[in-house]
C-alpha cells in the first residue's frame, strides 16, 4: 500500500505565520505539524509516501524530511499547482500509486489514542476491495464531512458540510482505498465550492456498498489545526497527552517499531538532536531497548 500526505495548503487562515513557511511545517508543540500524519501512515505500515506540496514550496519539505531514508522509508514530492480539492491528490499521484492500494492523510489532521495502531491496521484490511474511513463523534459536525453508518460498519449516507447533519460522526482526514480510487477521482466533477471533494469519492464507494466506517470512541482524540485557535489548542493537547511519557507523532519511533531502522541508526538520529527534548525522547527509546 502507498501513502499520500496532502500538504498543499498555504494556510492563509494563519497569515502572517504561514507567509514564509507553509502550514504543514509550522510547529505543533514540539514538532512540525506534518510529523503527525507522517507517523500515522507509518504506523499503518506504509513505507512509500508521496508528499503533495504547494507550488514552488517543496524545498523546505525536503530540508525537513529528505528522501525519507532517515526514517527508513521512501518519500517523494509533487506539487499541487492549483488548489482543486482533496480528491485531486489521486490524480496528481496516479503514477506514484500505480496499481497499488493507497491511504491518504491530510497534512493538518492530528490523531491519537491508545490503540490507534490497531485501528490503522484494521482500516487497512477493511479497505481491501473498497474503502475505509473513520467516524469521530463531535457535538456540531456541520463544518465537516458527516457519515451515518450501521452496526456492520457500512456507511448509509455521507455528506459534505450538511446544514442538517444526519449523524454526529464527522469524517476525519484519513482515508484508505483500493486502486479504483484513481479512476473514481478522475470521473467526479467539482462541487459548488469548485473542488474535487473527497466526499464525492466516498459517495461513489457508498453507492457500491463498499464504504466501511470505523468508529473512533472517546478514548481517541482528533483535531485539525487550520487556524490560530485550533493550532494553539492542538499544541496544548499534544503537550498534555505526552505527559504520560509517550510521544505522539514521532516518525523515528514508528520506524524503529516497524524494524525499518535499527538501534544504531536511531542512536545517530538521537545524537543529531541531543539538545532538544525530542532528541532526549529518542535517547529514552534507545535506553529501553
Ligand atoms: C475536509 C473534507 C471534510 C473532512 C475535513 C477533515 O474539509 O472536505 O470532509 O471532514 O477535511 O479535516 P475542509 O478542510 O476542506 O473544509
Amino acid at each position: 500500500m502507498k501513502g499520500i500526505i496532502l500538504a498543499a495548503g498555504k494556510g492563509t487562515r494563519l497569515y502572517p505565520v504561514t507567509m514564509p513557511v507553509c502550514k504543514p511545517l509550522v510547529p505543533v508543540y514540539d514538532k512540525p505539524l506534518i510529523y503527525y500524519p507522517l507517523t500515522v501512515l507509518m504506523d499503518a505500515g506504509i513505507d512509500d509516501i508521496l508528499v503533495i506540496t504547494p507550488p514552488d514550496d517543496t524545498k523546505p519539505f525536503v530540508n525537513l524530511l529528505g528522501d525519507g531514508s532517515r526514517f527508513g522509508i521512501k518519500i517523494s514530492y509533487l506539487e499541487q499547482k492549483v488548489q482543486r480539492g482533496i480528491a485531486d491528490a489521486f490524480i496528481i499521484g496516479a503514477d506514484f500509486i500505480g496499481s497499488d492500494d493507497v491511504a491518504l492523510a491530510l497534512g493538518d489532521n492530528i490523531f491519537y489514542g491508545p490503540s490507534f495502531r490497531k485501528k490503522l491496521r484494521q482500516a487497512r484490511s477493511m479497505s481491501a476491495g473498497g474503502a475505509a474511513i473513520f467516524g469521530y463523534y463531535v457535538p456540531d459536525p456541520r463544518a465537516f464531512g458527516v457519515v451515518e453508518f450501521d452496526s456492520n460498519n457500512k456507511a448509509i449516507s455521507i455528506e459534505e458540510k450538511p446544514k442538517h447533519p444526519k449523524s454526529n460522526y464527522i469524517v476525519p482526514g484519513l482515508y484508505f482505498y483500493d486502486n479504483e480510487v484513481v479512476e473514481i477521482a478522475k470521473t467526479i466533477g467539482p462541487s459548488a465550492r469548485g473542488e474535487l471533494e473527497i466526499t464525492s469519492v466516498n459517495n461513489e464507494y457508498l453507492k457500491m456498498n463498499k464504504l466501511n466506517v470505523i468508529a473512533l470512541d472517546d478514548s481517541f482524540s482528533w483535531f485539525d489545526a487550520g487556524n490560530a485557535d485550533s493550532l494553539y489548542k492542538a499544541a496544548g493537547e499534544v503537550r498534555a497527552a505526552q505527559r504520560s511519557g509517550k510521544m505522539i507523532g514521532c516518525p523515528e519511533e514508528a520506524s524503529f517499531r516497524n524494524h525499518w531502522i535499527d538501534i544504531d541508526q536511531l542512536t545517530r538520529l538521537a545524537q543529531d538532536m541531543k539538545s532538544s527534548a525530542y532528541g532526549g525522547y529518542l535517547e529514552g527509546i534507545i535506553e529501553e531497548n
